[in-house]
């Protein structure tokens, strides 16, 4: 089972779910059946470490996304990945134009393995720290229903 988290810039959010996510499959002992990667829709930060902001966020809570570095979404990734997943509308809505005919993936809102099928997860970039604790708290409630999915699917029911 292949998860793609899709942001704007890849700095902030999506890294952010990486993070968690792959700490969650662990926690799961579902790692080593799940791969997990994030990008952007945006080109400005390719290559660029996460935000300072989101790498200290998610240090408080024990988990190290330093290594990661941003990349963006590419055409190769809608047959790799069995799910697409965006922090926002305007992400979906760009995945969505992007998409091949013939992609198989589950393309939706990340928010809605959190119960909350049209809500998105708010850009932290312009504002203050508190914004970096908002999205990890909605990060790790829909990380937690996401596995709760693919436990299932894996199982084969
Ligand atoms: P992200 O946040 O999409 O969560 O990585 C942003 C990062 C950079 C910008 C916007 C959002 N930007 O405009 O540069």
């Amino acid at each position: 089972m292949r998860v793609l988290f899709v942001c704007l810039g890849n700095i902030c959010r999506s890294p952010s779910a990486e993070g968690v996510f792959r700490a969650r499959l662990q926690r799961a002992g579902l790692a080593e059946r799940v791969e997990v990667d994030s990008c952007g829709i945006g080109h400005w930060h390719v290559g660029k470490a996460p935000d300072e902001r989101a790498q200290a966020a998610a240090r408080k809570r024990g988990i190290d996304i330093a290594g990661l570095r941003a990349r963006v979404l590419d055409a190769a990734d809608y047959r790799h990945f069995d799910y697409i997943l965006a922090m926002d509308h305007d992400n979906l809505a760009a995945i969505e134009a992007g998409r091949p005919v013939d992609c198989r993936a589950t393309v939706d809102l990340f928010l809605s393995y959190a119960g909350r099928p049209d809500d998105a997860v708010p850009d932290p970039y312009f504002g203050g720290d508190e914004g970096f604790e908002t999205v990890l708290d909605l990060i790790e409630a829909a990380s937690d229903g996401l596995i709760d999915e693919i436990r299932r699917r894996l199982a084969g029911s």
